[in-house]
């Protein structure tokens, strides 16, 4: 089983969600990559059976970041239907909206006809302990729903 997770992190809160949900998907015997947005278009989906996206919410309204807009904009509009996926992202609860971007991805991954393999992570500001816990939990579920449609 092969995972990709493209992210994107302006401080570094997001990116370590990522390294955390990389380790928990490495511990259960995926091949992981993970690349920044920056160095990412939607079509490195298709050699992968599972499919992740980091992103932080922005603009004091929960919008994207602008550099992760082409990548929302294009899952809108290709066919990812044997795939799995899964979202999370940093946020911050001083915001009326928090952590948007996880909503905004699952939505347009649903787009895609990927299948929704693990329920979405905010996390306020940098993981913490209890956070880890959520994050490795959606590495597992995210696993766990790829092996039973695949059985
Ligand atoms: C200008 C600005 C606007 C933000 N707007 C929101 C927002 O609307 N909703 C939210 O939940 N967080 C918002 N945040 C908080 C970031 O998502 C949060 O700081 C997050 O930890 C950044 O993740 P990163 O370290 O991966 O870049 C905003 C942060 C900044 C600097």
């Amino acid at each position: 089983m092969e995972a990709l997770i493209i992210y994107t992190s302006l401080t570094g809160n997001t990116q370590a969600c990522a390294d955390i949900v990389a380790e928990a998907l490495e511990k259960l015997g995926v091949d992981v990559d993970v690349q920044d947005v920056y160095d990412s278009e939607v079509e490195d989906f298709y050699d992968y059976d599972l499919c992740l996206v980091g992103c932080y919410s922005y603009g004091g309204h929960g919008e994207l970041p602008d550099e992760i807009m082409d990548l929302w904009e294009d899952l809108a509009e290709v066919d990812l239907h044997d795939k799995v996926y899964a979202c999370f992202g940093s946020a911050d609860d001083f915001y009326p909206i928090f952590g948007a971007a996880v909503e905004d991805f699952e939505a347009h991954f649903e787009k895609s006809g990927a299948t929704k393999g693990a329920e979405g992570v905010k996390v306020n500001l940098n993981p913490e302990e209890d956070d880890e816990v959520r994050l490795t939990k959606m590495a597992e579920d995210i696993v766990n729903t790829y092996k039973h449609l695949n059985s």
